[in-house]
């Protein structure tokens, strides 16, 4: 494989190893999607005529009258793209390109993001298209990311940069809800998607002309040595230019108990966090009398904790894994369990806590402690079949978008008495049912769960070798 390195390639590096580049313009790249899927329920506050559909909204009337209905179908159908495109664009972004698959998901979000002034002003229905589009987008990012992650981390740096990869998702969020409000205010809703849209313009081309799919095709901005180093050290798992006529071997993927461990992690911990995301703030509302959503700084707290978090516990999980404390099983181990208990003891507190503020610190802490997920269960796609990371992503994405579907119709429809008793006995086992999901999680990634690369990576050698990455040394 080092003998792939270009004779062009030279020593000219950027200011720090491309891998990181490649990390950072990542993260931007997914704190781009991230902050589009956010940003329509906050400008569409300011769209819609809250005096024509007479919603109790203070806030200042738009021209439009999109009553309840319209804004759920709006919102549902950026889902409905997540779902359409991400197990195709897992498949193309390992077969074909990964960078493309992304810089396409990037270039779907800012048009459409530019097109939804007009679209609205046409229809409702042309403006849930556009939303259709940046879904198609947003459902391509996570499986283009991971093969992205897989050809070009090093196993042992696996942690740092996924999760600076990751974290973009977090920060992006809290741009978003930041910048969508003051735009909105200050300039006026066509303001938000003209100026977010275009400013993705320049993330589009600097990713274009610096990052290449894989240190192996890279010309420009790397050194030989971090070439060959990239390269030595993943063997050859993941550093092939694409699977090329490798098939998935579905069969072999769900029986694998290592993937099906993730599987259900990635399921479990989705549950959760919609609950705390988007149903805690209801909780507030309905219960407690407290609306978090007209509070930007607030709501955007418990992201911007869960970025600064995400980065410190990769950081030290790195570290400890470097002078060989723990093994990179452990580290995944370890990460999906602060994803896990930290945010199950918060759901099962904020039943015995009456006031807001409380309920607020418990919903921030647990936010913040489910960063752990991007070094735990979800950079172990990339650990147990390099070759496939985009496909596993994408399948247990998939699965796990279902209870962004799922938990509000339950929890609306589990809510909907107008008893307080019988509302605060439905939310506290709304929350308990939530906390056993999060057991299951645990008990399933800690006995199933593991960071070593599985057989069927390697589907065409005829004795495929297992190799524990753990091993790999600089
Ligand atoms: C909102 O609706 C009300 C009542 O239908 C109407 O009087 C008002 O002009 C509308 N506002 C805007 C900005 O379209
Ligand atoms: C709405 O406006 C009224 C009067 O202007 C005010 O008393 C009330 O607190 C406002 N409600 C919200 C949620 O801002």
């Amino acid at each position: 494989m080092a003998s792939e390195a270009s004779p062009g390639g030279g020593d000219r590096r950027i200011f720090m190893p491309i891998r990181y580049v490649m990390a950072v313009l990542g993260s931007i790249g997914l704190a781009i999607i991230y902050g589009f899927k956010v940003n329509v329920s906050i400008a569409i506050i300011s769209m819609v005529n809250h005096t024509a559909l007479n919603d109790g909204s203070n806030s200042t009337d738009g021209p439009f009258a999109w009553d309840k209905k319209t804004q759920g179908l709006i919102h549902s159908m950026y889902f409905t793209g997540y779902l359409i495109s991400m197990i195709p664009s897992g498949i193309i972004a390992e077969k074909i390109s990964a960078k493309w698959v992304m810089n396409v998901a990037v270039l779907f979000n800012a048009v459409a993001s530019i097109f939804s002034p007009v679209a609205a002003n046409i229809s409702p229905a042309a403006f849930a298209a556009m939303r259709l589009v940046q879904g198609l987008g947003g459902g391509a990012s996570f499986p283009a990311m991971h093969v992205m992650i897989a050809k070009w981390a090093p196993p042992k740096e696996r942690n740092v940069i996924g999760s600076i990869i990751y974290a973009g998702t977090a920060l992006g969020t809290v741009i978003s809800i930041l910048l969508t409000g003051l735009i909105a205010a200050g300039m006026g809703w066509k303001a938000v998607f003209y100026i977010e849209g275009a400013l993705c313009f320049i993330w589009f081309t600097v990713w274009w002309l610096v990052i290449a799919d894989s240190p192996a095709d890279q010309r420009r901005f790397i050194s030989l040595h971090e070439k060959n180093y990239i390269l030595n050290s993943l063997g050859n798992s993941g550093s092939r230019h694409g699977t090329g006529g490798q098939r998935v071997p579905l069969r072999k993927i769900f029986t694998s108990m290592p993937f099906i461990a993730i599987l259900v992690a990635h399921f479990c911990s989705n549950c959760g966090w919609y609950m705390l995301l988007t149903q805690l703030p209801t909780y507030m509302n309905e219960v407690l009398r407290f609306d978090l959503k007209t509070n930007a700084g607030l709501s955007s707290l418990p992201y911007f904790c869960m970025w600064l978090f995400t980065l410190i516990l990769s950081y030290v999980l790195t570290k400890l894994q470097g002078s060989g404390v723990i093994t990179m099983t452990f580290s995944r181990k370890i990460g999906t369990l602060f994803a896990s208990v930290v945010p199950m003891v918060c759901l099962v507190i904020v039943c015995y806590v009456g006031n807001a503020i409380g309920a607020v610190a418990l919903m921030t802490i647990g936010v913040t402690c489910i960063g752990g997920m991007y070094c735990g269960f979800l950079a172990n796609h990339i650990d147990i079949a390099p070759n496939f990371a985009g496909t596993l992503v994408a399948i247990t994405n998939a699965v796990a978008t279902i209870p962004g579907i799922v938990v509000p119709i339950a929890v609306g429809h589990l809510t909907s008495s107008n008893d307080p008793h019988e509302k605060l006995f439905a939310w506290k086992m709304i929350f308990f049912v939530t906390a056993v999901f999060y057991v299951i999680e645990i008990v399933v990634y800690w006995t199933f769960g593991t960071a070593v690369e599985q057989s069927w990576n390697n589907t065409d050698s005829p004795h495929p070798q297992t190799v524990p990455l753990d091993k790999y040394e600089e």
